[in-house]
């Protein structure tokens, strides 16, 4: 089948109808989600199919469609566990009240709760039902819930309905339905947690240069409780390391991030573990090192980790009282930690040695930059002026200078965060030069560094 040209072009997604009279309209959903170039198939709930027949939805969508959640898939696969894994985002239209309430409470009766819950991917959801149902404040709170979970809701429109009633319970226009499916595929998963990574192609296509590797970045800013209601952080968006995360992924590398508290959001097609705490991204780049986890091909460390944390944390709000003294300890050195894990991960297994790249915000001046590089032990070293206007936290650009063991100090001009982001992969593009990319981690059959190309360092950009 030929691929065809339009917003979701290229996209799998998942359509998820469940028992409403708005359900014929699913079809023609169905039909429009393809027109903008998705691969649709199609998940049931059994009352869904009182309405309209599997027959039509699997005719037109081209695959089987799963309306039993403990039916198997004729190629032996469980059908809302490969639907939760193999597509890009679930759109629920229309969802009936019924639905949502055991969405809200993660009852998976049916194969359309059995996915959104076993997926990280974005889900929109489409409510219809009769005016009194929806505004019941019992459907009220499931879409609020629903809501919390990072779910797009579609509001229902006022108009007539099945009853012959006017009210607000009609299924959102179709349009609509699509634009919420367009909006949650481009580039903001707004999910609990992440995406999986893409699967991963044989032959890269151009550009690709990155197919074959994995990458793992830190983004954000780590936030180190004081009591239940306060904590000492700092200001970090994680624009910068999310823009690595967004460039590694679309040159074709796996990408693992590990966000901390960061206010963009991740990109699609990443694996992302969510920390708060420098203890917990400790953990998470525990369990990416060696001996707990395989090698990688490269570490990105963007994120601005706290150097400090408060030696104890109170169980209850503190009051105002008299004032507050605060007893601050050092939070460890996770990038120094992870160096050495991997070059002693590396010293064990005789493997290939990742590229190691650590981030350092320096006010006013970058002279103790050379002395981070040697210090946190890796082979590349990002520096920038976070008083500078136009870099450091929160801004859209940066001005870096890239230290290294084996060269003299490099500044790049000001540049926005995403062309950073590719002159460093460049970078890490040479210095990964010739060794063979990390052991597949998955066993998903990665094909190595097969078809990689190093760019040179001033292609990236202009990407
Ligand atoms: O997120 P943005 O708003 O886009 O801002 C980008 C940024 C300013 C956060 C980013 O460009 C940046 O400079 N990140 C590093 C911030 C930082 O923590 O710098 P540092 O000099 O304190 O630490 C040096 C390196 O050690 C960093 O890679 C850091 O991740 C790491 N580190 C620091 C402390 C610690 N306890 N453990 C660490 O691993």
């Amino acid at each position: 089948m030929s691929e065809r040209k339009g917003r979701l072009s290229g996209r799998r997604l998942a359509l998820g109808i469940t028992g409403s009279i708005a359900a014929y309209k699913a079809v023609e959903l169905l039909r429009l989600l393809q027109a903008e170039g998705a691969d649709v198939r199609v998940l049931m709930t059994p009352a869904a199919t009182s309405f309209i027949g599997p027959l039509t939805l699997e005719t037109l969508s081209g695959h089987p469609v799963d309306s039993d959640v403990l039916a198997l898939q004729p190629d032996g696969r469980i059908g809302h566990i490969s639907a939760a894994h193999d597509v890009e985002a679930i759109v629920v239209a229309p969802a009936t009240a019924r639905w949502l309430a055991a969405m809200a409470i993660g009852l998976a009766s049916d194969s359309i709760v059995a996915a959104c819950l076993a997926t990280e991917v974005p889900v929109v959801v489409a409510p219809a039902m009769d005016g009194g149902m929806y505004s019941h404040p019992a459907t009220r709170a499931n879409v609020a819930r629903l809501r919390e979970y990072g779910y797009r809701i579609v509001e229902p429109e006022e108009g007539e309905l099945a009853s012959g009633m006017i009210g607000r319970g009609r299924l959102a226009s179709l349009p609509a339905i699509v634009d919420a499916a367009v909006g949650a595929l481009s580039g903001k998963t707004a999910v609990r947690q992440p995406a999986p990574a893409p699967k991963r192609s044989s032959s890269p296509g151009p550009g690709m240069d990155l197919a074959g590797r994995h990458v793992v970045v830190t983004a954000g800013g780590t936030m180190e409780p004081i009591d239940p209601v306060r904590f000492v952080g700092n200001r970090s968006s994680g624009k910068m390391g999310v823009a690595i995360a967004e460039a590694a992924v679309a040159r074709g590398a796996a990408v693992t991030l590990i966000l901390a508290n960061a206010s963009v959001e991740p990109p699609a097609g990443v694996q992302i573990a969510r920390v708060e705490t420098a203890a917990e991204m400790q953990a998470a780049l525990r369990a990416l090192t060696p001996p707990q986890g395989p090698m990688f091909d490269a570490l990105v460390m963007a994120a601005a980790v706290a150097d400090f944390r408060p030696a104890a944390v109170a169980d209850r709000k503190l009051g105002r009282g008299a004032g507050l003294k605060l007893d601050l300890e050092p939070t460890p050195d996770l990038l120094a930690e992870a160096a050495e894990r991997v070059r002693t991960g590396h010293r064990a297994s005789g493997g290939p040695h990742p590229v190691l790249v650590g981030f350092a915000a320096e006010t006013g001046s970058l002279e103790r930059a050379q002395e981070k590089l040697r210090a946190k032990g890796v082979d590349l070293l990002v520096a920038n002026d976070v008083t500078e206007p136009g870099s450091g936290f929160g801004t859209d650009t940066n001005r870096v200078t890239i230290y290294t063991p084996d060269a003299a100090p490099e500044a790049w001009p000001l540049l926005s965060k995403r062309e950073v982001a590719e002159l460093l992969l460049d970078r890490i593009l040479v210095r990964l030069g010739k060794r063979e990319p990390a052991p597949d981690r998955n066993g998903d059959g990665r094909d190595g560094h097969a078809g990689a190309q190093t760019a040179s360092p001033t292609e990236g950009a202009k990407r």
